[in-house]
């Protein structure tokens, strides 16, 4: 199966596995495992932040931010499509007891000018005090869409007069910053916090980091434990994170071109109704009749895609999908007999 349904889908390769078999390991909720220790402050000096909170998922790290950034009845910023407000299993209200308010974005990408009306007057008391500003970069559901520059500037500056923090959920951080025209170092100065994943396109079986200032991680580090996030030999685990961003971030931006060339293949195709250009791995398409039928027709040709929507694809390029799987896909496309 070629299987485009989800970059979450990659598989630790030989070079992975050893890494992790021979990894040292120690008890890490005593702060005692060396490559836990190693990948936390890997993944912080990265963005340039003083500290690492690493934690089995990317839910994880988003909703300790959440929870260490906010206090009771607070209210939250975010993109309508958000993760962390829509795919999070409503964590926003059960772990943080907070007020969500959705902004429009493009795509998923909100501008800074959003921000001054979406902000609650603190001295009116019918208000919840707004807090946190989640950004998504890049966006999962605007596909794979990038900020840019411009935004995140904008929106450092108006937070810091606004006195919200701002946290980004990173999980493809790094397939924007393979894009974008800034480095990860400037990404740091502008955000508190970031969450980034280790087991989307750079391919590690588990795993996200949190990052952010010394005293901000000391707080989420206790909040991980009462979720019951503190992990033993969790070494093993940190290896492939290690080995994933060590090795595989350069190469993210081959399943970005991947992707817009089947966008290219897709777009002439009678039964598509739409296609939305992929920035970087995900791909979003309409079509005229049911998702499903197109779904279950790839299927018959070993590739799986995921109908998102009636009439809405998503196809997600990752390192588990070899050169030639995609021109094995690029060439079927054209040729499939969809009867709507
Ligand atoms: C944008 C975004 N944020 C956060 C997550 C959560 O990551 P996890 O599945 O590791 O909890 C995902 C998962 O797909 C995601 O797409």
């Amino acid at each position: 199966m070629i299987d485009f349904r989800s970059d979450t889908f990659t598989k630790p390769n030989d070079h992975m596995l050893q890494a992790m078999m021979a990894a040292s390991v120690g008890d890490d909720v005593f702060g005692e495992d060396p490559t836990v220790n190693e990948l936390e402050k890997y993944a912080a000096s990265l963005f340039g932040k003083e500290a690492g909170l690493f934690c089995p998922s990317g839910t994880m790290t988003n909703q300790i931010a959440i929870r260490v950034h906010t206090q009771i009845g607070d209210e939250v910023i975010c993109e309508k499509n958000a993760h962390v407000y829509k795919y999070e299993g409503g964590g926003i209200a059960s772990n943080s007891l907070c007020s969500v308010k959705l902004l429009e974005g493009e795509r998923g990408i909100l501008h800074p000018d959003q921000l001054p009306g979406a902000f609650n007057n603190p001295k009116d008391p019918h208000f919840p005090l707004s807090r946190l500003v989640c950004l998504e970069n890049t966006s999962n559901f605007g596909g794979g869409s990038i900020y840019p520059k411009e935004n995140l500037i904008g929106f450092r500056e108006k937070t810091l007069e606004m006195n919200l923090s701002l946290h980004l959920d990173g999980a493809r951080v790094f397939n924007a910053l393979e894009e974008a025209n800034y480095t990860s170092q400037e990404m740091g100065e502008w955000f508190d916090s970031i969450s980034i994943c280790l087991s989307k396109g750079l391919g590690a079986p588990v795993g996200s980091v949190l990052v952010g200032d010394q005293g901000f991680i000391d707080k989420a580090r206790r909040v991980r434990k009462s979720l019951g996030g503190g992990m033993r030999q969790a070494g093993y685990l940190a290896a492939a994170g290690l080995y994933a961003l060590v090795h595989n971030r350069s190469r993210l931006k081959e399943d970005h071109a991947a992707m817009r060339e089947i966008a290219e293949v897709l777009k002439p195709l009678d039964w598509i109704e739409q296609v939305e250009y992929p920035e970087t791995n995900i791909l979003f398409f309409t079509t005229k009749g049911p998702a499903q039928n197109l779904v279950d027709e790839l299927a018959k040709h070993h590739i799986q895609a995921l109908a998102v929507a009636k009439n809405r694809i998503r196809m997600v390029g990752h390192l588990d999908i070899a050169p030639y799987d995609y021109q094995v896909t690029k060439s079927l496309l054209p040729k499939l007999e969809i009867s709507f």
